[in-house]
């Protein structure tokens, strides 16, 4: 893609909201990946140098109406390395929300008090109504089922680190395709590459049909199948926990939680180049002798998070400018 497509792409971030990855172009993308580039070991971790200040002054809220580790911290992590500072808290029962308070008012209130704002929450399309009312920019941590662009952004990071390239790729997702928002956001975003989407799971967490009909008529559809013994040629599996908070019957949670568990053993016939995923955290459904596969980078795939999540908040903030 030409540079100066993606210095447009780059510039559009600027007080831009991010919602969901369907709002991307593979313009928006290589962005991203690009910019995130330049904050390649400054993200911490060993032999991480730091990064200089460019966004003092600059706050960022974190609302997070629902559990989190990965994303809330790294976000956090994110904004000091740059420089700027955090506000917000990491449990609703702690806010207004527990006196009754509607989120539109919440993110009116929140809207002046920082710069930009991190959403979680369980209810779908939530961030949508977010930035619909706020007057700075909203990021969606996580909408219930429905999307996590930005760890779709760290994720094809991760991919395009490991792989070299996103396009010519077979990318299998293994897990819970019906309620994992990680599995809809990173699925609709491959869809802007040359790629093959196959989906491992069972019957009751197939992916949602209209998702699935997109991938179809993209003409990117691999194969769906119950059991990874039915798999042969993947570069990428991208494997996800069975979302327990999600299911209306935990009855049905029960029958299809002890079905998903990969281990070594179970990997070994994909070959030593296959890249494992996972956007963690993980239950039971990755084995810890997984951990030592060469293909495993699914711990380097969490710290990626904030190198992404800098170069984000440095497009939206305006850090370069
Ligand atoms: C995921 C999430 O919250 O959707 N975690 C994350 O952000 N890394 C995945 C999950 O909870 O299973």
């Amino acid at each position: 893609m030409q540079d100066e497509a993606l210095s447009e792409a780059a510039r559009a971030f600027r007080g831009r909201s991010v919602v969901s990855a369907n709002d991307f172009t593979r313009a928006d993308i290589l962005a991203v990946l690009e910019a995130a580039g330049a904050f390649e070991g400054r993200a911490g971790g060993p032999g991480s140098t730091p990064q200089e200040p460019r966004l003092p002054g600059r706050v960022l809220g974190l609302l997070f109406f629902e559990p989190s580790t990965r994303t809330r911290l790294s976000f956090e992590s994110a904004m000091l390395r740059l420089g700027g500072s955090v506000l917000g808290f990491a449990d609703a029962r702690v806010s207004s929300f527990s006196k009754g308070e509607t989120l539109n008012d919440t993110i009116r209130v929140v809207a002046g008090y920082c710069d930009a704002i991190v959403l979680r929450h369980p209810n779908e399309g939530s961030a949508r109504l977010a930035a619909e009312v706020s007057t700075i920019p909203v990021i969606n941590g996580g909408d219930g089922s429905n999307q996590h662009p930005t760890q779709t952004l760290l994720d094809l990071y991760t991919i395009k680190k490991a792989m070299g390239r996103l396009d010519d790729l077979r990318v299998g997702f293994m897990g819970d395709l019906r309620y994992g928002r990680t599995v809809h956001s990173l699925a609709a975003a491959l869809l802007h590459f040359d790629v093959k989407l196959s989906f491992i799971g069972p019957p009751s967490l197939k992916l949602p049909p209209d998702l699935r009909l997109e991938i179809e008529e993209a003409g990117r559809l691999g194969i769906e199948v119950e059991s990874l013994d039915e798999v042969e040629d993947l570069d990428v599996l991208y494997i996800t926990r069975i979302q327990k908070e999600r299911f209306p019957d935990p009855v049905e949670y029960e029958r299809v939680r002890a079905s998903y568990r990969v281990d070594r053993e179970a990997l070994l016939p994909l070959g030593p180049e296959l890249k494992i995923m996972h956007p963690l955290p993980r239950v039971n459904e990755v084995a810890p002798d997984v951990d030592t596969l060469p293909g495993a980078i699914y711990f380097q795939q969490t710290r990626n998070g904030v190198t992404v999540r800098m170069a984000l908040l440095d497009l939206i903030l305006g850090g370069g400018a």
